[in-house]
């Protein structure tokens, strides 16, 4: 983790405001912002990860499907997102649940076809939802005709398609990586007596991507679906592109993970430098087709997530996961992290949740204020500068729902793991339309559980109460839609020692808005918070509160705030 004196970067930033603020009579003349380019939509949009397994079943085998999705539209638009993200719904055996792909160029049967997927892309167009696939670059299911043909002889032209290579003397594998998922990284293929290198699951081989066939294959793969009216793409686990050429084994550290094994700094199978020719590549071709590149970009070195960005010519939304690293609500450890990638000066991409990490209203609630809380975290990332990845359900604050036995559990690493790792089915569960059966999204037995608490939790229960969380959402999402200082403006960080309270404005030339959150179940008062930014306003109007009204006008030297309040105010020019 980089390590920087906590504060600096914040104040920093507040001095250059105050500098280029430093007439206040000034604000009201000065020239609107360019508008936003239109050809950088994934600045002012919102995306939505959809799980389509777990989403809308429409043909009654209790898996979602693409056409569940296209049904689904309506209430996507009006929620107020731009662009959705689908994890990999092409044909799979489904070990890793899509992410072990059998083919690049068809939908899987389970999902659909390619004509529904069109039919997805039409009418998402018309609803101003575009559609991002999710492309896994590192690796193929065995099952892909690449790796059939590959692991079918040593002579075979696709051989080096894939990592293969002789045992030790001794029998043991070529080195001592090992699989993220709980297994030897090397896998004994009978046929021709030598290893394979998979990064995950065995079934899922790593790609060669030192051969240039290899790249050109997933490149043309890229191309296809950006013909077909992808947006752009997801790009999975890119820091496991490549390898060491000389299968160096990794240095042994002290402890064990998870699986028992003991831990590897993984310095030779992981976050080689080689990757950012890779994503240069493709985003090429990206670019060739008005599409954008979203990164699976794991770290918490800031650096490194920065390296992903290139000279902007490499990935343009490399998630930051630095949020979702932080476990509990903590006003000085989220400013601290949005400090840290502001002061990398990249466009930032925040995310609170996905399909592979506790829902985010388990892992921040404290067990009693879970949807205030939940309310808070929406309130930060979806205000900050940059471009939030939501994740299906967190805007109703859907929670995790782990298996309860072993034998229950679908995710092949909660079986490995089990009880220490119970593996992502929890996060994974369908989505909850309605009170009814299975939650309404399917109307057999669904392929995971839906929780008890979906009869309360659900689209329709929380479409009709005004405090719900899922009100919230859409407010948030067209809030920013329509307010300027929120969409494009800066990030100027307020009250840098405060402990409990999160506030920053957020600003253009002409508009201001102060975001304050309290991030506490205590009592505390913001005082003079907008002391030396150069703004003239003594008062403020919410534009959005959990407790204030929409409009009342609040005086800005000291604003009192209950438990895990939010308030959303315009505090620019002319009051
Ligand atoms: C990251 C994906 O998000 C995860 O679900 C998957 O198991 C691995 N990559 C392997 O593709
Ligand atoms: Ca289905």
């Amino acid at each position: 983790m980089t390590k920087i004196p906590a504060f600096a970067g914040a104040a920093a930033l507040a001095a250059l405001a105050a500098l280029a603020l430093a007439a206040p009579g000034t604000l009201a003349q000065a020239p609107p912002p360019p508008p936003a380019d239109p050809h950088e939509w994934w600045k002012h949009e919102v995306i939505y990860e959809i799980y389509p397994r777990s989403f809308a079943d429409t043909n009654d085998d209790g898996i979602g499907d693409l056409n569940g999705i296209t049904s689904k539209l309506d209430y996507l638009q009006e929620l107020g997102v731009g662009a959705i993200w689908i994890t990999p719904c092409f044909p799979s055996p489904q070990v890793d649940f899509g992410y072990d792909v059998s083919d690049y160029e068809q939908i899987d049967p389970m999902y659909g076809t390619l004509a529904n997927f069109d039919r997805l892309v039409a009418e998402g167009k018309k609803r101003g939802i575009r559609v991002i696939l999710d492309l896994v670059v590192n690796h193929t299911s065995d099952q892909h005709k690449w790796f059939q043909e590959s692991r079918s002889s040593k002579g075979s032209p696709k051989r080096d398609w894939y990592i293969w290579r002789d045992g030790k003397a001794d029998g043991q594998p070529p080195n001592n990586w090992l699989a993220l998922f709980g297994t030897p990284a090397w896998k004994l293929d009978p046929a021709t007596g030598q290893y394979y290198y998979h990064f995950f699951y065995p079934e899922q081989p790593d790609l060669n991507w030192r051969n240039p066939e290899v790249e050109k294959a997933i490149l043309d793969v890229s191309r296809y679906w950006y013909e077909r009216g992808a947006a752009g793409f997801r790009l999975d686990a890119v820091d496991t592109l490549y390898e060491d050429p000389k299968l160096r084994d990794n240095p042994v550290v002290a402890g064990t993970d998870k699986f028992g094994r003991p831990k590897h700094d993984e310095i030779y199978d992981r976050r080689l430098p080689e990757v950012h020719d890779a994503l240069k590549k493709l985003r090429k071709v990206a670019d060739e087709h008005g599409a954008v590149l979203v990164g699976e970009t794991w770290t918490s070195d800031i650096a490194e997530l920065k390296r992903y960005y290139g000279n902007g010519d490499e990935v343009q939304l490399p998630m930051n996961f630095m949020f979702a690293m932080v476990n509990a609500l903590s006003a000085p450890a989220f400013r601290k992290q949005i400090a840290l990638i502001e002061e990398a000066g990249v466009w930032p991409v925040y995310v609170i949740g996905n399909h592979d990490i506790v829902r985010s209203w388990n892992r921040y609630g404290d067990g009693i204020n879970n949807d205030a809380i939940a309310k808070v975290l929406a309130s930060l990332y979806l205000t900050l500068r940059g471009t939030p990845v939501m994740y299906y359900g967190e805007e109703l604050g859907m929670e995790n729902n782990d298996p309860k036995t072993q034998d229950e559990v679908k995710d092949p690493i909660g079986v490995l793991g089990w009880p220490v790792e119970k593996g992502r089915d929890g996060e994974r569960t369908p989505m909850q339309w309605d009170a009814r059966q299975h939650a309404g999204f399917s109307r057999v037995k669904p392929w995971l559980p839906v929780p008890a608490s979906a009869r309360k939790r659900n689209v329709g229960v929380e479409t009709a109460d005004p405090a719900s969380i899922l009100n919230l959402y859409k407010r948030l999402l067209a809030l920013r839609r329509s307010n300027e200082a929120l969409r494009e403006g800066e990030y100027v960080p307020l009250v840098p020692d405060d402990p409990n309270v999160l506030a920053y404005l957020r600003r253009t030339k002409g508009s201001a808005v102060l975001v304050a959150l309290n991030m506490s179940a205590s009592l505390p008062t913001l005082r003079d918070p907008l002391a030396g930014q150069g703004l003239k306003a003594t008062t403020g109007r919410v534009l959005l509160g959990t407790t204030l009204a929409a409009n009342q006008t609040i005086p800005l030297d000291a604003i009192p705030l209950r438990p895990f309040e939010v308030v959303i105010a315009d505090v620019g020019p002319g009051r």
